[in-house]
Parts: structure tokens; C-alpha cells; sequence
């Protein structure tokens, strides 16, 4: 269904009320409106309104078993949806540490939040974000707002608002257009009905830091360092580990850390280069200065994984762009944030090199 697609541009550090009025009243009337959070932009809606959230799962293209992340405002509207009061401390006392922030907690739901929104599962992840205009967004509207990332499914998740645009064009009924997602990566996703609590997708809270907190271990579920769609990991926990993200339509062969040296890079790419026709490179900083024969997208330093998270997905963006016909990429240690660029690399990846 083709519909217009507004623009509202707001101040992305202090919006005012008045300008996000106009999405505040798309979604009061259950319409589906794109708005920027710290991790990437959501595609949102009325959480309690089971038609909106329909449209979202439309407008994306989003496999229907997929559920979606529920945004909160604060404490007291995540506990008036959640279904067992025993897991409140746990929630509690991770919000107290990462909320607002780049962390989803699973819990058990009530009967607030429908089948549409969970994909029928009897857990729902619940987020505080912690980006102004979302944050207000969701006060404004006084309810809590459903929201996958606004892109369509099998593309890179949006860090701008060109990005949304891009994807969904003509599919949803605005965009709320305030800079950029400044984590880069999606959010931590964490269930707490188990334990110890087990890790689905790591972001920007790292599995050390949540360990630091809860005082004990944090298991990572093994299809976190898996590649793209794996059976060979065992049942699926969370939907969206089944399925290949960050799909880029240039393959992507990722050369994973520990043979990462520039060496091995050029050896692959030239390689590749003669079976396959013009090769990209997406390089760290520090390996992109060795100079090579080939076009380079810089991904950030190779230490600072936080800053490559931040720029990545626009990066993926960039290189499929370009019209190469493969693109090799380099791996980071997959440790801290760079859990989550590998996550993400390992999934966009057609081969990995290890
Ligand atoms: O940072 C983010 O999380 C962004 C922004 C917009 O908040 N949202 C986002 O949503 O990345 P989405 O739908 O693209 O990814 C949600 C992930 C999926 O992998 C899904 O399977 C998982 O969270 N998930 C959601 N609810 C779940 C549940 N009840 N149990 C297990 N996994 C769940
Ligand atoms: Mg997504």
C-alpha cells in the first residue's frame, strides 16, 4: 500500500513538545511513524493498539514470527507490562544501571500486550531509550511504542533518517528526522526469566558490564557468534537470530581477527580479485594505512570498537553502494562492543576466512 510520508524534522537534543505533536497524533490514531533512538532509528507504534502494530510487520516486510521491542519512558510503565512481579528486582536493578539505554530485557508479559506484538510468544523485550526525542515521544503519547528497527527486513538497521527514507519511502506515514543514532548498533537483548540470564544479541551494554552488575554470569547464547542463519547452533531462543540481517547485495567475505593482518587482507582480495572482478576493502584504520591496490572504506580504529559500531551500518550501506562485486571486510576481537560488530559483520558475511 503506497501512502505519503511526512518529514518532521525536531531538535535531537532538546525537541520541542510542539514538534513532535504532528507523530504524537499519527500514532494516537494508529498510524506508523519512524523516529530516532541512541541505537538506530524504530519504526513505531502504539504498543496497546494491535492493528498499528500490524502495519509495522507490513510495512517492513517482517516475517510475522518475528516479535518486537516494547519502548518504555520509565520504571512503572515496563512493570504495568510485565506478567510475573518476581522478575521486577532483576529489571529493577538493570535499569538502575543501563536505563535509559541500549538494553532489552525479556520478560514474562501480561495480557496488555497481544500475540501481534510478541509473535505469540509469552515474553516480551522491553527498552528505555536513551535518545530525547523518543523518550518524549513515548511520554507524549502516554502509552509505550512497539518498534523493530525502521528499515526493511534484510537491510542494514537506519542510523539517519536518509537511511529510513531509503527503505520505506511511501510505506509508513513519517518520519521524525533528529541526527544521528549515535550507539550505531541495535540494543543488547537479555532474557531475565531464566537463570542465569542469557544474552540473544549483544550491543551496546557488553556482556561484561551486565556481569559486572548482576554479580554473576551472563550466558551468551551460542547463535551470537555464529554465522548469518545457523542450524548448527542449536533451537533459536529469539526469533531474529534465525534470520540473515544486514544482508548486504554485495557479498561480503570477512577475515576473521586473528588472521586479520594486512597481509592475509591483500592476499584474499587479490585472490578474489582474479576470480571474481573488482574487490572492495572495509578496513580499520590502522590497516587501511598499509595502502592498497584496491578502493577502502575506513570502518574506525581497530581498539576503539564503540566508535566502529557507531559508523558501521552506514559503512555497510556505503560499500554496497559502490558496485564491487565482493567486498572483503576485517574482523575485530569479539570482545566489549566488538561483540557486536562481529555479531553484525558475521551475519552480513556470505564467508568467513577464519
Ligand atoms: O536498539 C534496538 O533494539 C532497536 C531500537 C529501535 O530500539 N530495535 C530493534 O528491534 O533492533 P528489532 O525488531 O530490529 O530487533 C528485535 C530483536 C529481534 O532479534 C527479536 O527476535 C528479539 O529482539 N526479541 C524481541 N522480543 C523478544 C522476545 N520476547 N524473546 C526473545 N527475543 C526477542
Ligand atoms: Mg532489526
Amino acid at each position: 500500500m503506497r501512502r505519503q510520508t511526512q518529514v518532521w524534522y525536531v531538535d535531537p537534543v532538546q525537541p520541542a513538545d510542539a514538534s513532535l505533536l504532528p507523530a504524537v497524533e499519527v500514532l494516537r490514531r494508529g498510524g506508523v511513524v519512524a523516529f530516532p533512538t541512541e541505537t538506530v532509528y524504530g519504526l513505531g507504534a502504539d504498543a496497546l493498539n494491535p492493528d498499528a502494530v500490524a502495519r509495522i510487520f507490513e510495512a517492513k516486510g517482517r516475517p510475522q514470527d518475528n516479535p518486537l521491542i516494547v519502548h518504555v519512558a520509565s520504571l512503572d510503565m515496563a512493570f504495568g507490562l510485565m506478567g510475573d512481579a518476581g522478575q521486577r528486582p532483576i529489571v529493577e536493578r538493570l535499569a538502575a544501571a543501563f536505563w535509559p539505554g541500549p538494553l532489552t530485557l525479556v520478560v514474562t508479559r501480561n495480557a496488555r500486550i497481544s500475540d501481534r506484538v510478541t509473535a505469540g510468544l509469552d515474553t516480551v523485550g522491553l527498552r528505555m531509550p536513551a535518545h530525547p526525542v523518543a523518550l518524549r515521544l513515548i511520554q507524549l503519547l502516554g502509552r509505550p511504542i512497539a518498534a523493530p528497527s525502521a528499515n526493511r527486513s534484510g537491510r542494514p538497521s537506519p542510523t539517519l533518517a536518509e537511511h529510513v527514507l531509503a527503505d520505506l519511502d511511501g510505506r509508513i506515514d513519517g518520519v521524525v528526522a533528529g541526527g544521528v543514532s549515535s550507539v550505531g548498533v541495535e540494543s543488547t537483548v537479555l532474557d531475565v526469566t531464566v537463570s542465569p540470564p542469557v544474552l540473544y544479541r549483544p550491543g551496546g551494554v557488553t556482556p561484561e558490564a551486565l556481569e559486572a552488575v548482576l554479580g554473576g554470569p551472563v550466558v551468551i547464547d551460542p547463535h551470537v557468534r555464529a554465522a548469518k542463519a545457523v542450524a548448527d547452533a542449536g533451537p533459536v531462543r529469539s526469533p531474529g537470530m534465525k534470520y540473515r540481517h544486514y544482508a548486504p547485495s554485495t557479498p561480503i567475505v570477512l577475515v576473521e581477527c586473528p588472521q586479520a593482518a594486512p597481509e592475509r587482507i591483500r592476499q584474499v582480495a587479490e585472490e578474489l580479485a582474479a576470480s571474481y572482478g573488482r574487490v572492495g576493502l572495509l578496513l580499520t584504520d590502522e590497516t587501511a594505512e598499509y595502502g592498497f591496490a584496491f578502493p577502502v572504506v575506513r570502518m574506525g580504529p581497530r581498539h576503539r570498537p564503540e566508535r566502529i559500531a557507531a559508523g558501521l551500518f552506514a559503512a555497510l550501506r556505503q560499500v554496497d553502494g559502490m558496485g564491487f562485486d565482493v567486498v572483503v571486510a576485517e574482523g575485530i576481537a569479539d570482545r566489549g562492543v566488538g561483540l557486536a560488530v562481529m555479531n553484525r559483520l558475521r551475519r552480513a558475511a556470505s564467508q568467513r576466512i577464519e
